[in-house]
């Protein structure tokens, strides 16, 4: 099916006519991203206006007219006259009737066994408009950043097409905020303050810290104090075999340390300095939270699954598959794993398997390179060139895996070269709902590497090649199915994606050797016609100039990225009321 194809599908329940749809929202995250996918997916016009002040707001309006504004991911309250003139719809993190900023905060602080989702009209007080639609779901021991980008994210997408669908039925009559109703489970919550998620290492329980840096998860993170270092922490787990001092580090392991607490310990994987300026990078936590790393002993890590400790890189092996998982916080791919990855694949390699399955991670599959330790190296510039050559290594390396079968499975979102290292695998399969970027333009007009040049032309030709590499917006798994750049995509709730690919390639294994055969008669085809060395040398001299060369577009860019210098203006390519004719 062709991707112009693909735009003209509708469900079969879809009734609604087309719109013309505003989404307001603070910056274009991964919601707001998915929302933007559906919706045009459905044929509707789509156009991005950011949150930077009331008159842009109201400009943006007037300008594009919509039918409908729709607000993912936003703030602060919409104003009157805005909501007064066209329908806004709010998506709300938290089940009918929960009200106030920190929704997702308070319901993991507080161990809520489920949440949800609702969708309703911008009113003059705060989440109190007619509700359109709401959505339930079971609470999973996991960060907010996590449970946002997939239990938030699939509720808020089922919200999204009953919302629609009821837009279209003129006999829909909103639901009303009445807390007298059984249906209204929600209550109105302040602003979660920071000083209720300070870790206090001589009194709170493993559960209490995880609660609280789950609750802070990736923004603003659970402050603390460790070795006399004030920080903010981020993503943690459950250590069970060790025990320490409360608040002492026990230990270190792939950049993460393990903090002794009241009942046991915990280890830590990313920390950011508490400045006066506020102005600290997030960094794998040992080189934030540890004055001299050779005092602090490294345990030894297997790789091979084990419960109950932490792992950053994993193999487990079923039926002759082979899994890498490699779970990296926020799918950064530093100099340092992503030459832990090449050993995990070299492991996986040696083992009596057909099939390597890489796995990426629950929330990311991968975003490239790591912007955060290369805006914090000494020399930026030389720490991002040996980052892009240990990312090369890794995709090189999967390329070259002539003796067994390798799928890449994208349970997670990828960006930028992320998405290309997943092409360098022979099958690769996505869960539908997934958000893909593509490119490298919004990173300061990055060449990129990855064997992209190699990767691109071999699975879809140049056409699509062109139109990948021009293009800057988000698309789906769908849509990069059709331009033949992912074979199979599964629809399914998150949790059960990778029980059903495990399933998909026991089947595959009767196939594998055939498939291996053809494998290596292309590779050495390719090799033949033009070796891979030759599209790295071209690449990293692309890269070269990038990083070295008189323009500092990408320094800029990443430099903005990693300190989340706000917009002060809606990009063009996102806010089409705004594009000259
Ligand atoms: N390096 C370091 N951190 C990264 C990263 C990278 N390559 N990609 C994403 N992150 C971090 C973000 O800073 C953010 O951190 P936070 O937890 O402190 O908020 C977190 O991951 C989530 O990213 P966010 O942008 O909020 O996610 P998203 O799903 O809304 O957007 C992308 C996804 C891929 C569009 C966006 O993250 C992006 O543009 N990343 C950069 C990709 C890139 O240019 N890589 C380098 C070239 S290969």
């Amino acid at each position: 099916m062709s991707a112009a194809g693909l735009a003209g599908y509708r469900p079969k329940w879809y009734i609604c006519a087309t719109m013309r749809i505003l989404l307001l929202t603070h910056s274009f995250n991964s919601l707001t991203q998915r929302f933007f996918i559906e919706l045009r997916r459905l044929d509707h016009e789509v156009s991005v206006e950011f949150d930077i002040n009331e008159s842009v707001l109201r400009e943006s309006v007037a300008l594009y007219k919509p039918d409908l504004i729709i607000a993912p991911f936003l703030k602060r309250a919409i104003p009157e006259s805005v909501w007064k003139k066209v329908r806004c719809i709010i998506i709300h993190p938290g089940p009918r009737g929960d009200r106030g900023p920190s929704s997702l905060d308070w319901a993991i602080m507080e161990h809520a066994p489920t949440w949800g989702v609702t969708a309703l009209e911008a009113a003059a007080e705060l989440d109190t408009g007619p509700i359109y639609a709401s959505y339930e779901f079971q609470m999973r021991q996991a960060s907010k950043s996590s449970l946002y980008r997939n239990e938030v994210t699939e509720a808020a997408v089922k919200c999204l097409h009953t919302l629609l669908r009821h837009l279209a039925d003129p006999s829909f009559t909103p639901g009303k905020l009445d807390y007298s109703n059984r249906e209204i489970i929600g209550t109105a919550r302040p602003f979660l303050p920071q000083r209720a998620r300070h870790i206090n290492w001589q009194t709170d329980t493993v559960a209490t810290v995880l609660a609280k840096i789950n609750s802070a998860d990736g923004s603003p993170g659970a402050p603390c104090s460790i070795a006399g270092r004030h920080a903010y922490v981020y993503d943690a787990c459950r250590e069970t075999h060790l025990t320490g001092t409360a608040g002492d580090v026990i230990g270190k392991r792939s950049g993460a340390v393990c903090i002794g607490c009241t009942n046991g310990a915990v280890w830590i994987t990313h920390a950011r300095l508490h400045n006066a300026d506020n102005r600290g990078i997030k960094l794998p936590a040992e080189h934030v939270l540890i004055d001299c790393p050779e005092t602090v002993s490294e345990l030894p890590v297997s790789l091979w699954q084990e419960a109950g400790t932490f792992q950053e890189i994993y193999y487990e092996e079923h039926d002759r598959i082979g899994f890498v998982h490699f779970p990296f916080y926020n799918g950064a791919m530093s100099t340092d794993q992503c030459q832990r990855l090449c050993r995990a694949l070299a492991f996986a390699r040696s083992r009596p398997v057909t099939i390597i399955a890489l796995m990426g991670g629950r929330d990311f599959w991968s975003n490239g390179i790591n912007l955060n330790t290369i805006e914090a190296a000494e020399r930026p510039a030389d720490e991002s060139m040996r980052n892009i050559v240990a990312m090369d290594d890794f995709v090189e390396n999967v390329i070259i895996s002539t003796n067994h079968l390798t799928v890449a499975v994208m349970q997670g979102n990828a960006g930028a070269g992320g998405v290309f290292m997943a092409l360098a695998a022979d099958y690769i399969v996505a869960r539908r709902g997934i958000v893909l970027n593509p490119h490298y333009k919004n990173m300061g007009n990055l060449y990129g590497s990855e064997f992209w040049t190699y990767l691109l032309s071999k699975r879809a030709g140049r056409d699509v090649q062109k139109e990948i590499m021009q293009h800057r917006l988000p698309i789906g798994p769908e849509t990069m199915q059709a331009y033949g750049l992912i074979d199979d995509v599964v629809d399914c709730p998150p949790g059960e994606f990778t029980g059903l690919v495990r399933r998909q390639l026991l089947k595959m294994l009767p196939d594998a050797a055939t498939l291996i055969a053809a494998k290596k008669r292309e590779r050495n085809r390719d090799e033949a016609m033009k070796p891979l060395s030759a599209y790295r040398t071209e690449e990293l001299g692309k890269m070269e100039r990038n990083f070295y060369g008189f323009d500092p577009s990408y320094h800029v860019a990443r430099y903005n990225f990693v300190y989340k210098i706000p917009l002060s203006r809606t990009p063009l390519h996102l806010a089409l009321h705004r594009k000259k004719n």
